[in-house]
């Protein structure tokens, strides 16, 4: 209804970006558009990326929120609107088109954006003792060289049920809580990699809204992997294990690392990565072994990806076809890595 231009999902290997290992964002394929480096096909553009991000691996099971693989929905602006509209779009966007409660959001702003601010709270009209202001670790979007800037997110408050309880406990903490789920950056310049920031000739809009996430707090789960479609892949590994859900801590790590590290496989496998010892090659070998191991962990024996990775392209066929189109050679692949590391 903003006349944005609907593309496809980029594959989640970069092109021409050697910052980047893998596509890890919505706007990273978009690079070129921000900078001006390329025109773009529409001044507004949205998409549904998939991205793969594992700087958080560790964390990966033993959270409600942190996966390897996920779909960012975005909308950008490539010297077209701003602040005023992208603010006033989002918050449209959660509280009327999502219908979520505007009691339980909060945005937040860089430190020194008083005009993000001044937008959320007279022209949104958010008081402004719900308007958080955040330091650059928090508020300053960059990844890598390129189109970066101040940003401003939106936080849902899922309930005490889902906080750590500690006095202090409030927008931004560490905990299940306050789930980040929109996220507005105001892309105004390009970092050259050292540090060195120089401001765009156009002022851009880069927002990402994790798919996943957004599916926990409407259907209002526990985590990401109780929403409706990723659970199906969740309930199979349970079967292949022959294990119960949420009966055991340690048991329940594994299953939730298995069921993201085959999401991220069987994209990565699709988009042509082939497990190998460097580079994001090496990348979807750690993943395919850290899946296998925790296969093991839950008395699997034999090979068992494959079979998980068919539910994967199932449930995700229609969005990307080139799942279905590289089906055998998927499963392969997989086997293949599982059995050599069986071997090993
Ligand atoms: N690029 C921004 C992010 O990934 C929207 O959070």
């Amino acid at each position: 209804s903003k006349g944005h231009l609907v593309m496809k999902s980029f594959s989640l290997v970069p092109q021409g970006d050697k910052s980047l290992l893998l596509i890890n964002a919505g706007m990273a394929p978009l690079k070129p558009y921000f900078t001006g480096a390329e025109i773009p096909p529409r001044t507004r553009v949205a998409t549904c990326q998939k991205c793969i991000r594992t700087g958080d691996i560790e964390n990966v099971g033993k959270t409600a929120r942190h996966g390897t693989f996920f779909e960012m929905l975005g909308n950008f602006s490539f010297g077209d609107y701003f602040k005023h509209e992208a603010i006033a779009w989002s918050w449209e966007f959660l509280t009327k088109v999502v219908g979520l409660d505007p009691e339980r959001l909060y945005p937040s702003v860089y430190l020194e954006d008083d005009e993000a601010f001044e937008i959320w709270n007279k022209e949104v009209g958010i008081p402004a003792e719900r308007i958080f202001r955040f330091g650059k670790e928090d508020n300053f979007w960059e990844h890598g060289a390129g189109p970066c800037g101040p940003c401003s997110e939106i936080y849902y408050d899922r309930g005490e049920k889902y906080g750590c309880g500690k006095p202090d406990c409030t927008v931004g903490c560490e905990c299940d809580r306050y789930m980040e789920v929109w996220n507005n950056v105001f892309t105004q310049f390009e970092n050259d990699g050292n540090g060195n920031y120089e401001t765009l000739q156009n002022k851009n809009i880069d927002t990402g809204m994790g798919l996943e996430r957004l599916a926990v707090v409407v259907q209002d789960v526990d985590s990401i992997f109780d929403v409706d479609t990723i659970c199906s892949l969740r309930n199979l590994v349970c079967e292949v294990a022959g294990k119960e859900y949420g009966k055991d801590y340690q048991t329940d790590v594994s299953i939730r690392l298995i069921t993201d590290h085959i999401r991220s496989a069987t994209f990565m496998i699709s988009d042509g990565i082939m497990p190998t010892n460097e580079g994001r090659g090496y990348v979807l070998r750690r993943l395919i072994r850290r899946a296998a191991r925790h296969g093991r962990l839950l008395g699997i024996e034999g090979t068992f990806l494959a079979k998980l990775s068919a539910e994967v392209i199932q449930g995700s066929k229609d969005g990307y076809p080139e799942l279905e189109e590289k089906k055998e050679f998927i499963f392969k692949v997989l086997t293949n890595e599982e059995n050599q590391f069986n071997k090993t």
